[in-house]
């Protein structure tokens, strides 16, 4: 099979980590870097051996393919140009900044038969894949994602900007709709928010409590799951998934501590991860998320394939996200109306 002709647009703070990625693929050949910021995409260009070129339309004639990494308010106008063409298009998280313009792409892509992937990286995720294929149903889950302020993604709030990972994360795992969703959140930095809670409850009883943070001192991304099978914990930046799941015994007759006296106790938090709650570790360490994430974009082009997070489900996500972006305007009115009361 010939080699898929692509290019980068965007090769700032994570463009030219996909653009270095695809320039060592075999089965791609990287045509040309774009950037508003001319010098910027020379020294990738330079670096990569490639062309730069400042005006993103320029690649339109070139390639096959294009990953859109430019900020968020630029991601609709750059990549409907090559969905339009029917080139295929990797776009960075969140799809778009707003519903229409997520639905547009998403129409864009179906009329012009054009692959449209969605960058959700943590779904590459070896720990969430060791969790996704054992599908587990969810009856909670609670999420962190929080981090240090970086300064940039400062278009959108940290709902948009880092809470959606889980989100995504959540719709492949519950895969029910949301009926209720309450918020709340605080800005730190302007005008977005940069700390936010969100509660989900989904039609088939499943709740979720969802965290996250771009002003916090101590950095976290974990996922943890309960199901009928036990618990599931995947720390994302270890990339490892921790199993706990009850014995057959505890399974079939429970664990009622009020039969125990003193010694029966102190037996059982003695006993209780190993003989009664397995405790299964798994290092997931293989290969890096961005690599399995690109060349799973380039065989989807090339095979025609539907990608693991296709552009619906990219707008799937950042529905959810605009339904807690306005959950958190309730609860800031709601305030303002309590303190002026
Ligand atoms: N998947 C992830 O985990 C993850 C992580 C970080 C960022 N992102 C996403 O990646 C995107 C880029 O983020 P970043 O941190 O690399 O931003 P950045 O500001 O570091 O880089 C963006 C680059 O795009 C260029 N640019 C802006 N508008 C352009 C246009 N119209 N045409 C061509 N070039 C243009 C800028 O000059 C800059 O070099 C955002 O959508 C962000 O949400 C995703």
């Amino acid at each position: 099979m010939s080699r898929l002709r692509m290019g980068v647009v965007g090769v700032g703070h994570l463009g030219k980590e996909h653009a270095r990625i695809l320039s060592a693929l075999p089965q791609v050949e990287l045509i040309g870097v774009a950037d508003l910021h001319l010098e910027q995409a020379e020294a990738i260009a330079h670096r990569l051996g490639t062309r730069a070129f400042r005006d993103p339309t320029m690649l339109l004639d070139l390639v096959d393919a294009v990953c859109v990494v430019v900020p968020t308010t630029h991601h609709h106008a750059v990549a409907a140009e090559f969905l339009r063409r029917g080139l295929g298009v990797l776009i960075e998280k969140p799809i778009a900044l707003d519903i229409a313009q997520a639905n547009s792409l998403v129409e864009q892509a179906r009329q012009n038969k054009a692959v449209l992937q969605v960058g959700h990286i943590e779904r590459f995720n070896p720990a969430f894949e060791r969790l996704a294929e054992r599908n587990p149903q969810p009856l909670f889950l609670s999420s962190q994602r929080h981090g240090r302020f970086t300064g940039r993604s400062t278009d959108i709030g940290v709902v948009l900007d880092l809470m959606i990972h889980d989100l995504d994360l959540i719709l492949a795992l519950v895969r029910s709709p949301v009926v209720e969703v309450r918020a709340s959140g605080t800005s730190v930095f302007g005008r977005h928010e940069d700390v936010a809670h969100a509660w989900l409850r989904f039609a088939s009883g499943c709740t979720a409590s969802v965290s996250a943070s771009r002003a916090s001192y101590t950095a976290a991304r974990c996922m943890e799951l309960w199901s009928h099978q036990g618990s599931a914990r995947i720390d994302f930046g270890e990339r490892k998934l921790t199993l706990l799941q009850p014995s057959d015994e505890v399974r079939l007759y429970g664990l009622d501590t009020r039969k125990l006296d003193a010694a029966g106790l102190a037996q059982l938090k003695d006993e209780l991860f190993g003989k009664h709650l397995q405790v299964t570790e798994i290092d997931c360490k293989q290969g890096d998320q961005l690599t399995r994430e690109l060349e799973h974009f380039v065989d989807c082009v090339q095979n025609r394939r539907v990608p693991r997070v296709s552009g619906a489900d990219g707008r799937d996500a950042l529905a959810l996200a605009s339904r807690i972006v306005d959950a958190l305007r309730l609860h800031r009115l709601e305030e303002r109306e309590l303190a002026a009361a």
